[in-house]
């Protein structure tokens, strides 16, 4: 018999894994604590922006015409405990408020409620991003606490998917990381990959401390490709050079590779920012913490970067201070197709101006309603045009596709002056030049 699959958690991880696992063939239950999220999830809405997946939750979710009917939610461990043969944690690991290190109460409490529901074999999965140690923590948690005792495994499976494009990562994975600690939970996550390890999707198994360092390497390596590229900025920016041209040619180069070399604002997101910062608190605690010094150095370059963002902003309207000065800012996600602006470098630099007085409007496609509820003291506009109005400033800082079909000419017309820097290195300079615009973008020359 097909295997019966859980998801616990449906954030951007939980509702792309629950949606893609029915997608699979599976017949799916989601769970969630909140249930508001569960309702909506149930409607066949998802409660974030991301492509694809409203379409996909369409095609499976039960109830919905049409629809295969494998996927359901609920709010009751019992009913997961009773559903399930396989269990996927997939719940947030946020950022500890005021230190560097993850905050595991999701977790833990996701794996305290599970645990005594599971009254028969079952294989329970972490795919959240811990700290390397915690899946030898949970399998002592879980044969505490699951009535069937050793029946009840642990494996660790790790997630790389990237917002905007989850559904796509989800469906066809780089690869498959697992790590087991026995073969016939190896078995079962063969079985549950099938489909895209037979499309060629490579399946990769390692103990559980490998598996978890799988993940956090894999996204500290990621940011410290954007920060060595933004370092390669600020270098042009002090000799002359052009850092677009720079990245170009050295991703040329097979072993560099050309992806991730975008320079700009820097990285931000509910990930790379507050993994790379629980990494080197886990390693702190392992007592490698020299291994991981250079993680401070990605983490301060690319913070800096969000301050050179200001101070460029600064000059453009004067050079002394941003008091009577109107500043327009294109985008607040902190990335484009996506509306999360969890650690968003567009928001913090337009905060930042805002704190020191200049009167700041924001537009972004899809993080209006997550922006506001973030910075409610930020003025915020309908449009592109509507912000930059009145604007002796305008400051592209998350790289949607409506921003570089602007028609930059009617943007003209409102500015009250045409001065245009690109955080993103991502608009047509010749386009915004040839309107009129004062176009300058960072680590390239002013000219
Ligand atoms: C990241 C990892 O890519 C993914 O594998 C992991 O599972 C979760 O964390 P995500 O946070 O969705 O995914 O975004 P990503 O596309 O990696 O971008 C992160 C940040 O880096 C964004 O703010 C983006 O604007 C910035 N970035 C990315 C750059 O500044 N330059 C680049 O060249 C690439």
């Amino acid at each position: 018999m097909a295997l019966k699959i859980t998801v616990i958690g449906t954030g951007y991880l939980g509702a792309t894994h629950a949606a893609a696992m029915a997608e699979l063939g599976f017949e799916v239950l989601g769970l969630d604590v909140v249930p508001e999220k569960i309702e909506m999830l149930a409607a066949g809405k998802v409660p974030m922006y991301e492509p694809g997946l409203e379409e996909l939750l369409a095609k499976h979710v039960a109830g919905i015409e049409g629809s295969s009917g494998r996927l359901r939610f609920t709010t009751s461990w019992e009913e997961i405990g009773e559903f399930g043969d396989v269990h996927f944690v997939c719940v947030n690991t946020p950022q500890k408020h005021g230190e560097y290190a993850c905050d595991m109460s999701y977790v833990d409490r996701a794996f305290a409620s599970l645990a005594p529901q599971l009254k028969r074999p079952a294989l329970v999965v972490g795919k959240s991003t811990v700290p390397v140690g915690s899946a030898a923590r949970l399998a002592g948690l879980l044969a505490e606490l699951a009535p069937v005792g050793a029946d009840a495994e642990l494996a660790w499976n790790p997630e790389f998917l990237r917002e905007g494009f989850a559904v796509q990562d989800t469906l066809h994975p780089d690869r498959i990381v697992v790590g087991v600690q026995s073969e016939r939970s190896e078995k079962l996550l063969r079985e549950v990959y099938a489909t895209p390890v037979g499309e060629g999707s490579p399946f990769v198994v390692m103990d559980f401390p490998t598996s978890e360092l799988v993940k956090t390497s894999a996204n500290s390596f990621l940011a410290t490709k954007i920060s060595f590229i933004n370092a390669m900025a600020e270098v042009c920016e002090a000799a002359d050079g052009d850092v677009v041209k720079l990245a170009e040619a050295i991703g040329y180069d097979e072993r560099i590779g050309s992806k991730f070399l975008r320079a700009g604002i820097g990285f931000g997101g509910g990930c790379l920012p507050k993994d790379i910062r629980a990494f080197m608190a886990r390693a702190g605690e392992l007592g490698a913490d020299q291994a991981l010094t250079f993680l401070r150095e990605v983490d301060s370059i690319n913070m800096r970067r969000r301050g050179h963002m200001v101070e460029l902003a600064r000059d453009a309207v004067g050079g002394d201070s941003f008091l009577g000065k109107r500043v327009a800012v294109l985008g607040a996600t902190f990335k484009p197709d996506s509306d999360d602006v969890r650690d968003s470098p567009a928001l913090n630099v337009a905060g930042q101006i805002h704190l020191q007085g200049g009167q700041v409007t924001v537009y972004d496609p899809k993080g209006m309603e997550n922006a506001r509820r973030l910075f409610p003291t930020l003025a915020y506009a309908e449009s592109a045009l509507d912000a930059v109005r009145g604007a002796d400033v305008v400051l592209h800082l998350t790289e949607w596709r409506e921003f570089r079909e602007l028609d930059v000419a009617a943007l003209g017309e409102v500015a009250t002056s045409r001065i245009v820097l690109d955080g993103r290195n991502a608009l047509d300079s010749v386009k915004w030049r040839e309107a009129g615009w004062t176009y300058r973008a960072m680590g390239r020359p002013k000219a």
